[in-house]
């Protein structure tokens, strides 16, 4: 079942949300332009399925073609590491293209470096391949149930990385404690007090896929943002970036989560304003989403700013990737894995759900409404992907009254 809250106090983030302005995000592109690798990624238009649903449009931002890794989270990671060298240096990122990066004169004032990280799969890739491009290392840790193709993707870039025994909070600790016993450099893509200038540096990276986003849609305005969150990096960055542009109006901003690791749902729902965590294997298909402790500065931004929050069992994911996989009429196909169709999959249920009429007349889904969505990653798993949408598994459980009439 999916459920839904109001945010209870939505009464704006402060000066959290300088830190996501258009400046700094054309900024911030810049750098990765100037990565050979750079490609805007496209923004597909769902048309066919906006009108089967009864909404006026439905956009999805495909960040499976993201620098050949098949996520967006290299965004984050690159810039971020950009940014720590930079700063090593005592030069700012914006002189600092990749090409000097790579300059063998950077790497002999710096020597080599290590990178340290604890990541569900896509953060670790990505930052295993900034480090292996400027020539210094990566250690990357994987929390429990972590897959092996995910673990093979990350050592096919050179890292050093393996799965622990702990759930993904635990694991952070422990890369964080190796980072201080070893002098790496701790490169995590969430925040905590005392730790945030880093992951500042990867929610900042994050809105290059927003202003790529804001610039396809060039006079379309969104009624409605949909983003999944984990920590709530990528969800606080989109959020910060598009209420910067719109301050007078801003899009309905929803943040949606798995229902086994709904971090930033639960804090919303303590209603302090806090960031609170949710304990426990966190287990879900959602892989990158299982996390159970917000990050302090992304929930600052959503809990300021965003309007709904909602926690979601797994099959409306596996749902989103059917759909988005076997699209309406002309509509392009998209390759989403399971925590990259996160959003679009429990939305894509509240349209065609009767039970969720009231839901949706509450978030205000109607012939005018315009949806953005973002496909944080493509299959990353292959195998999971198949046995989801080739053989259906994590379908939407059969009703109790059906089952029986069978
Ligand atoms: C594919 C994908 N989408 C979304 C997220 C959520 O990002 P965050 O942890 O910043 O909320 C992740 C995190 O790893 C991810 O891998």
């Amino acid at each position: 079942m999916i459920e839904c809250i109001a945010n209870p106090d939505k009464a704006g983030a402060g000066t959290v949300l300088n830190n996501f302005t258009l400046e700094k995000a054309e900024m911030i592109r810049n750098f990765h332009r100037s990565i050979p690798m750079y490609r805007e990624t496209p923004l597909e238009r769902l048309s066919a399925f906006a009108e089967k649903c009864g909404v006026k449009d439905i956009y999805v931002k495909n960040e499976a073609r993201r620098f050949g890794l098949n996520a967006f989270k290299v965004l984050g990671g690159s810039y971020a590491v950009g940014s720590y060298i930079a700063d090593r240096l005592g030069t700012g990122i914006a002189e600092l293209s990749y090409e000097k990066l790579t300059a063998p004169e950077i790497k002999r004032q710096l020597g080599t470096l290590t990178f340290i990280s604890a990541t569900d799969g896509n953060h670790g890739r990505g930052i295993a391949w900034m480090a292996r491009r400027l020539g210094h290392r990566a250690v990357i840790l994987m929390p429990k149930g972590s897959t092996q193709e995910r673990l093979e993707n990350i050592r096919s870039e050179g890292a050093d990385a393996w799965i622990t025994d702990r759930n993904y909070d635990d694991t952070v600790r422990l890369a964080n404690q190796l980072a201080e016993e070893k002098g790496y450099v701790m490169v995590q893509d969430t925040a905590w007090d005392g730790y945030e200038r880093i992951p500042l540096w990867i929610m900042q990276g994050y809105m290059t896929m927003a202003l790529e986003a804001w610039e396809q849609l060039g006079e379309v305005r969104p009624t409605h943002i949909f983003v999944q969150a984990g920590v709530g990096s990528m969800a606080g960055a989109v959020t910060g970036f598009f209420v910067n542009q719109y301050p007078e109006n801003p899009p309905v901003i929803s943040v949606v989560e798995p229902e086994q690791a709904a971090c930033i749902y639960e804090s919303a729902r303590a209603g302090d304003g806090k960031p609170h965590a949710v304990k426990g294997s966190l287990s879900t298909i959602m892989a990158g989403l299982a996390c159970g402790e917000p990050n302090t500065v992304g929930f600052q931004i959503l809990w300021g700013c965003a309007d709904w929050f909602f926690s979601c069992p797994d099959y409306t994911a596996a749902q989103g990737m059917r759909i988005l996989g076997n699209p309406a009429g002309q509509d392009v196909r998209v390759t989403a894995g399971e925590s990259g169709a996160a959003a679009f999959g429990a939305v894509s249920e509240l349209l065609r759900n009767p039970d969720y009429r009231e839901m949706r007349e509450r978030l205000g889904l109607d012939g005018n409404s315009v949806l953005l969505f973002f496909n944080t990653e493509g299959d990353t798993d292959k195998e999971r992907y198949r046995s989801i949408v080739w053989d259906g598994a994590f379908g939407r459980p059969v009703p109790e009254k059906r089952r029986q009439t069978v």
